[in-house]
């Protein structure tokens, strides 16, 4: 199939057809990445949740593959993880050929109607066939519910340190860590996040696993939590904290939220469970849309994609810990033509478009390398636009310190009035920036400086953006190398 409807994003996962949410049990086994997803196979909207299935050998190129679980009478399939149990702790496989384990969500949708707190469950189901066939263990749920409200998105890592497996679940306003020797029997071990952290929505889908301070021995704990509404921008965003876990309790170095993303699409992003160590990377996914419009958007066949696979890692910057994002290096695979702007620096003072030699911007890789000068310019950025003078603008404002992404004049708006506006990020900007932007059918996502501030958008062009243009205001800015790169369709 090639996926040529409107909308449809070129080199970006989207299901073949219906409607998808989060990304679940993302988990690497021989050479294959996993991705199953939240799937709701008889609708574009949310409805009874399965797990959808994708695999894919490059975290490029996807291939569709059957449902994996569906709904049972214990409920609907929520989010969750899933891991490769190498010691065969379950005893479903044997240590030649070791199980998959997937760690899920039941919702049961009778609870749910009668008003009922204890919707939620945990469950598990296991694969010996490298994740083409699932199979639910007969004991499920592994762990009920006790009264607590939103209990679910559990996510399972093997700690090493205490030669345990823990979990890691969301409950309402906080998350709450689990351990176990099998999978099947777990122990309650701790909670964090009541005095924490942004609490404008649900907090759901965590994440926990450790990252190496780049260029030192240190090491800390990553703790991601979705929260939905009370992103950064309105509506689904996802908060990290960074600290220390012992295998019982996570130690925040700070009760303040940090922000993966500070766009209005990218939620309910976690990573990928036994990447090999020789590669190392921590990688991570997201849904690249908001609850908010999510189920109005205007594609008619499909909802919503993901992000592109990204790596996460941890740095320390002006004296700040931050995680920074970077596409995975792969999607060099898909990279084709591509036109170089640099042999004499451009000044750029007022606008001043680039010529794109016949390259389609709506499918793109755009980077860019601006010196800003002694004075600042006032603001600065670029404008991506059509001949109908529907655009999407970048900019950053040297007085109010952000990114602001604006998508007043994207095209198609009609569909929710939530949908509007402008997203901003602080962000202390250097004497120079680096911008670089991936550019798909219906979406950018923006990383400014390598990944150290990221942003998601989402819109809906009636027709392929074609013309690139650069501004400054105030002082000029200088543009000291552009590359466009065409990219190819993954389909
Ligand atoms: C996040 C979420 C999860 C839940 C799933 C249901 O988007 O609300 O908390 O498991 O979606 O589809």
């Amino acid at each position: 199939k090639t996926y040529s409807e409107e909308y449809r994003p070129q080199f970006h996962f989207s299901p073949d057809s219906a409607w998808m949410n989060d990304p679940n049990g993302m988990v690497f086994y021989e050479g294959e990445y996993h991705l199953f997803y939240q799937y709701y196979p008889d609708s574009t909207v949310w409805g009874p949740m399965h797990w959808g299935h994708a695999i894919s050998t490059d975290l490029v190129h996807w291939q569709h593959m059957p449902i994996a679980l569906f709904p049972d009478s214990l409920g609907y399939i929520f989010s969750g993880s899933a891991v490769v149990d190498w010691k065969n702790t379950t005893g479903f496989g044997s240590a030649e050929n070791p199980p998959l384990v997937a760690i899920y969500t039941y919702h049961n949708p009778e609870i749910a109607k009668a008003g009922g707190v204890d919707v939620e469950s945990q469950g598990i189901a296991y694969s010996l066939d490298k994740g083409r066939s699932w199979t639910k263990y007969e004991g499920n749920p592994v762990i009920p519910n006790d009264g607590n409200r939103d209990f679910r998105d559990p996510n399972v890592i093997w700690n090493d340190e205490i030669q345990k497996w823990n979990l890691v679940l969301s409950a309402h306003d906080h998350v709450q860590i689990y351990s176990s020797v099998d999978l099947k029997e777990w122990t309650y071990e701790s909670s964090f996040g009541i005095d924490a952290g942004a609490h404008g929505g649900v907090w759901e889908c965590p994440d926990l696993f450790p990252l190496q301070v780049e260029g030192t021995d240190e090491t800390k704990w990553v703790l991601i939590v979705n929260i939905n509404p009370g992103g950064p921008n309105g509506g689904s965003g996802t908060q990290y904290f960074l600290g220390q876990f012992d295998g019982h309790q996570f130690m925040a170095d700070s009760k303040e939220t940090s922000w993966i993303d500070w766009g209005r699409d990218n939620y309910a992003g976690v990573t990928w469970s036994d990447v090999p160590k020789e590669d190392g990377r921590r990688i991570f996914l997201g849904w690249m849309s908001n609850w908010e419009y999510a189920q109005v958007v205007p594609t008619e066949k499909w909802r919503s994609a993901m992000t592109v696979p990204r790596a996460l890692s941890l740095i320390q910057k002006n004296g700040q810990y931050i995680v920074k994002s970077v596409p995975v290096k792969e999607l060099g695979k898909i990279e084709d033509r591509t036109m170089v702007v640099e042999s004499e620096a451009l000044k750029i003072d007022g606008e001043k478009e680039l010529d794109l030699h016949g390259i389609n911007l709506n499918q793109s890789r755009l980077s860019f390398e601006f010196d800003l000068g002694e004075a600042h310019p006032e603001s600065f950025g670029l404008v991506l636009e059509n001949d109908l003078g529907e655009q999407v603008k970048l900019s950053y404002s040297t007085s109010t310190k952000q990114f602001q992404f604006d998508r007043t004049k994207s095209g198609d708006m009609s569909f929710s009035d939530k949908f509007t506006g402008v997203a901003s990020a602080p962000y202390d900007i250097g004497t120079s920036v680096k911008l670089e932007l991936f550019i798909d059918a219906a979406s950018a996502e923006i990383f400014v400086d390598g990944g150290d501030l990221v942003m998601t958008e989402i819109f809906f062009n009636s027709k392929p953006y074609s013309k690139l243009q650069i501004f400054s205001k105030g002082n000029p800015v200088t543009l000291n190398r552009a590359e466009i790169v065409a990219l190819d369709s993954i389909w």
